[in-house]
């Protein structure tokens, strides 16, 4: 026989579930939703908004860093004009790009070890980036006193590393340089290029080197 009152209980569990499914706007269930779907809008709002303010000014700050730098091979003149096995170095001032007018002038140090190997230093110091000068027992730099020997290791004074080198080919004559890089001193005392570019005051060996990763040339 049917419990009259178990079939009343089903019938209130059946309201129950129907007014489950539609919450009265007026009701404390429905305020906390739109509570939550107010917060989640301003949420949103707030990250689209830092987002638009925080995208570009990181993509100045790191940009150039990945940009990649546009260089040549380019032609020094004919080879003769150095003497080979002579220990001194002669300055040569060039465009690093084609028609690049001022800001493309650089100075580079030529030294003709043999017939077909060249040493070609960069001029500008492995401290803050001052043009060095060559003179008789290396190079000097005006700005705060940094001393390089006849390799263009440091021996006194504030810069970090040896004299960036440049990569030098010789084609029908005429010596071309081409990418320039960092050097590095190694334990025996002789100076090598390294496969990678580093601003002037960062060390390319040594703990601090990294601190300073190597932009993309
Ligand atoms: S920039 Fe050359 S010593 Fe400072």
């Amino acid at each position: 026989m049917a419990d009259p009152s178990g079939s009343h209980n089903e019938s209130q569990n059946a309201a129950g579930a129907a007014a489950g499914a539609y919450a009265d706007p007026a009701s404390a269930a429905a305020a906390v939703s739109r509570g939550r779907f107010l917060t989640g809008v301003t949420l949103g709002l707030g990250g689209l908004i830092g987002a638009a303010v925080t995208v570009p000014v990181v993509g100045f700050a790191l940009g150039p860093s990945f940009a990649g730098e546009e260089w040549y091979w380019v032609d020094l003149g004919p080879v003769d004009a150095f003497k080979a096995g002579d220990k001194s170095y002669t300055p040569v001032h060039f465009e690093r790009t084609p028609n690049g007018g001022n800001l493309a002038r650089r100075v580079a140090f030529v030294r003709r070890d043999t017939d077909t190997a060249f040493t070609v230093v960069s001029n500008t110091c492995m401290h803050l980036g001052c043009p060095v000068q060559a003179g008789s027992l290396g190079f000097s730099c005006p700005c705060h006193g940094g001393q390089y020997d006849s390799e263009g290791r440091r021996i006194a004074g504030p810069p970090v590393r040896p004299l960036n080198r440049y990569q030098s080919r010789v084609e029908k004559n005429h010596l071309f340089i081409g990418r320039v890089f960092a050097s590095k001193e190694l334990d025996n005392g002789s100076v090598v290029m390294t496969d990678s570019w580093k601003d002037p005051g960062e060390p390319v060996t040594g703990f601090l080197s990294y601190l300073y990763p190597a932009p993309p040339r």
